[in-house]
């Protein structure tokens, strides 16, 4: 894990946290995009995050340690910037569509709404899964924004942010490839 995660700190290092406004590469879809998690004050969880733009959406895996067992929630949120001790800097969730929070496969949710992680016993865990929301270009396009891990389980309906506590993982989302 955490040579999987050096290795993507350089794959990712040049790439400019977006504060404001639509992506610089909003205009030019990426082909491969990733993130490397990093924990919040206190907290102990690290992960890597990838996504692959496929026929059918964005292929998207997480691998995430340091979790407790159970599920948490995982979101695009914002803004690109994990700065702050709490990751509240990464804003809410991603929302272009002004739509309510929600599941990752129900009719209304935010771009963002990626459901849970599940850990196991032993705090790891594995998420895949195809999104037909989430883009790498375009209006809907996640690079340079933030992937965040919580505390708690989303329950895919509180609003605005299914109740899923505090932030304990934060990756900005780089370009890994452009579009082939
Ligand atoms: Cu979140
Ligand atoms: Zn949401």
């Amino acid at each position: 894990m955490r040579n999987g995660a050096a290795i993507l700190l350089v794959t990712l290092a040049g790439c400019a946290p977006v504060q404001d406004g639509p992506p610089a590469a909003a205009d030019a879809a990426a082909s491969y995009a990733a993130a490397v998690l990093h924990p919040t004050t206190g907290s102990s969880v690290w992960g890597t995050v990838t996504f692959a733009a496929t026929d059918s959406g964005v292929l998207i895996r997480a691998d995430v340690s340091g979790l407790a067992p159970g599920a948490h929630g995982f979101h695009v949120h914002e803004w690109g910037d994990c700065s702050a001790p709490d990751a509240t800097s990464a804003g809410g969730h991603f929302n272009p569509e002004a739509s309510p929070h929600g599941a990752p496969d129900g009719a209304e949710r935010h771009v963002g709404d990626l459901g849970n992680l599940v850990a196991d016993a032993s705090g790891t865990a594995r998420y895949e899964r195809t999104d037909r929301r989430i883009a790498l270009g375009g209006a809907n396009s996640i690079i340079g924004r933030a992937v965040m891990v919580h505390a708690a389980e989303d329950d895919l309906a509180s609003q605005p942010t299914g109740s899923a506590g505090a932030r304990l993982a934060c990756g900005v989302i780089g370009i890994v490839r452009g579009a082939e």
